[in-house]
């Protein structure tokens, strides 16, 4: 089959892993997607600065790279939501396919990026947005399609597990653990959407979408971060037999009258220690799903980084070069609208 042509924009943490994972396994990642899958391009901020990229790939200029009529689908590993909206907007409506991590992006706009892919045929893929390697959404969206979600539940950025793990376990301080965690490539370009649970609450949004196939904003989360939580905290928590994570908790609700609704929510928790949870350490991340027939699932890996967000990146592209391949589609955005989202705060 001819190449699948591919644009990557951003190659720092995330993209610089996809670009050399794509090179150097290109032979056995053809294999699975049953055609070449190619990188013809390269859009970063400061092209000078990479030399260790091809010259002849890179550009600064994402957008004209996103309209080249020599791209088939687009990695989009920049993150924000102004141009990317913008440039992934223009890629799906001319029919190229998206794969993206980027769960700012994808909790503000995910309806308007659906739809446009829907109305030109093209896929777009975003498992690497929530949970890192960890295979969370496809399960959502695909093998639990047949059942009825009743709560997603669980620790879902990596940078402030890291940051609480290290001052319960090490006594380390907030400071020294973010600085850490941002050296490791786990934190934000702003590591305040971190500590302040807004990335929480962007992943929390996403879930709680494809759980329960309803549109939940990141507005709609309520959040509160890490800020707040001092050592003495963990100290009092840990003579509680207990310890600090942040958990995001979405939840089918329903009232007395029998109307159901969504509630969504991110907030630090004192945990048992002896719960699955609180034995999640460092970058990981840890996620329950309880259905009506599955019953409970815990999904459980690293959370963060440049090499395991890669991993779920690479997973999409070769889904999306299969399909392209096959003439197959993705995952359509399911029925929405079915359920009201409560008002942030009410839990
Ligand atoms: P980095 O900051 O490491 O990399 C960002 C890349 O985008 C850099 O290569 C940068 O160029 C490039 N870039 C920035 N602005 C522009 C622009 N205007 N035009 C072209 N290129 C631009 O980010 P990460 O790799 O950590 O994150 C990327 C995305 O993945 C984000 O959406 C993030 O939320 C998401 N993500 C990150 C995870 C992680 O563990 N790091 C995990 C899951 C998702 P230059 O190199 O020249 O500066
Ligand atoms: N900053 C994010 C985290 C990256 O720490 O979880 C993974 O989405």
């Amino acid at each position: 089959s001819s190449p699948v042509k591919v644009a990557l924009l951003g190659c720092g943490t995330v993209g610089g892993e996809v670009a050399r994972i794509l090179t150097e396994q290109a032979g056995e990642l053809a294999a699975r997607a049953g055609a070449p899958v190619e990188l013809v391009g390269i859009a970063v901020r400061r092209p000078d600065k990479h030399p260790e990229l091809p010259a002849e790939l890179l550009t600064a200029d994402a957008a004209a790279l996103v309209s080249s009529p020599d791209v088939d689908v687009v990695v989009e590993l920049i993150g924000g939501i102004e141009p990317t909206r913008d440039w992934l907007l223009t890629a799906l409506k001319s029919g190229k396919s998206v794969v993206t991590a980027n769960k700012a992006l994808l909790a503000e706009h995910s309806a308007e990026l659906s739809q446009a892919a829907d109305a030109s045929g093209a896929d777009l893929y975003f498992e690497a947005a929530v949970a890192g390697a960890i295979p969370l959404l496809r399960p959502l969206r695909e093998s639990l399609a047949g059942d009825r979600i009743t709560r997603v539940m669980g620790i879902v950025n990596g940078t402030t597990n890291f940051i609480l793990s290290a001052m319960d376990s090490t006594g380390a301080g907030y400071a020294e653990a973010l600085d850490e965690a941002t050296r490791l490539g786990y934190a934000e370009a702003d590591p305040t959407a971190d500590v302040d649970g807004y990335d929480a609450a962007s992943k929390a949004a996403i879930l709680a979408s494809l759980a329960f196939h309803t549109r939940v904003t990141a507005a709609d989360v309520h959040r509160e971060g890490i800020g707040g939580v001092t050592a003495s905290d963990i100290a009092a928590a840990r003579l509680l037999g207990r310890t600090v994570k942040l958990l995001a908790i979405c939840e089918r609700v329903t009232a007395e009258d029998g109307t159901e609704s969504v509630s969504a929510r991110v907030h630090p928790v004192m945990i048992p220690r002896a719960h699955q949870l609180a034995g999640v350490g460092g970058a990981f991340n840890a996620v329950y799903v309880e259905a009506d027939a599955a019953g409970e699932l815990m999904f459980y890996g690293q959370g963060a980084g440049g090499a395991p967000t890669a991993s779920a990146v690479l997973g999409d592209l070769v889904a999306v070069a299969r399909n392209r391949v096959g003439g197959g589609r993705g995952p359509r955005e399911s029925a929405h609208a079915a359920l009201p989202v409560r008002p942030m705060g009410q839990t």
